[in-house]
């Protein structure tokens, strides 16, 4: 199934660069994202990304990013891909393994059964890692209006941690992941992620 996500640190323009890659299907692509895909979803993201007068049990974060998830694949998803349409998420099991388990510290094998359960199994069959320093990505995130979020303000350590992560992941699965050079100009990296894909999808 033609099912794509893009995964990254904290601004590394994954969210360009995957409007940019659905552009190439036009109607035939869904673009989407985690979290805040769904009307409840929505929701979900606020509570997350908000700053919270006590600090957010790892647990609860990663319940309520699998929370959006289910609900993101039973609602659109699912629906899309059985529609025949091409669907690319900015976001999605990836980022709850990089962040929760990998950034957090929460058990990896418990985070994929957990997936599993939210998911039913369905797992992208590309995923493209933008990939950058986490200083200019930091750096890039933190210059947008608003002032960082939640996860934004976390110490550089933990987003070293996250960058790893994903490269962990990345190695052990090259099938499936491709690592694209994020640094330079959008269109730059528009072409890497282009010629990344390939022909994609098969
Ligand atoms: P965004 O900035 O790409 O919209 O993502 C929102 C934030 O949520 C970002 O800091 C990454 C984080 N995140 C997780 O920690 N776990 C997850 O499973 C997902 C989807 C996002």
């Amino acid at each position: 199934m033609p099912f794509c996500t893009f995964e990254g640190i904290e601004g590394s323009g994954k969210s360009t660069q995957a409007a940019r890659f659905a552009a190439r299907f036009g109607a035939r692509a869904l673009l989407t994202r985690e979290p805040g895909g769904t009307e409840l979803g929505r929701g979900v993201r606020e509570l997350l990304l908000t700053k919270h007068p006590h600090p957010v049990a790892a647990a609860a974060e990663s319940l309520l990013f699998f929370a959006d998830r289910a609900q993101h694949v039973s609602e659109r998803l699912r629906p899309a891909l059985a529609a025949g349409q091409v669907v690319i998420c900015d976001r999605y099991v990836e980022s709850s393994l990089a962040y929760q388990g990998y950034g957090r510290g929460l058990d990896l094998d418990a985070l994929q059964r957990i997936a599993a359960f939210a998911t039913g199994g369905l797992r992208p069959d590309l995923i493209l890692l933008l990939d950058l320093p986490v200083e200019a990505g930091l750096s890039r995130a933190r210059s947008r209006a608003g002032g960082p979020d939640r996860l934004e303000a976390e110490d550089v350590a933990f987003h070293e941690r996250v960058r790893a992560g994903y490269h962990a992941m990345a190695a052990a699965d090259p099938a499936r992941w491709r690592v694209v050079d994020a640094t330079g100009g959008e269109d730059e990296v528009a072409a890497r992620v282009a010629a990344a894909a390939g022909e994609w999808p098969r």
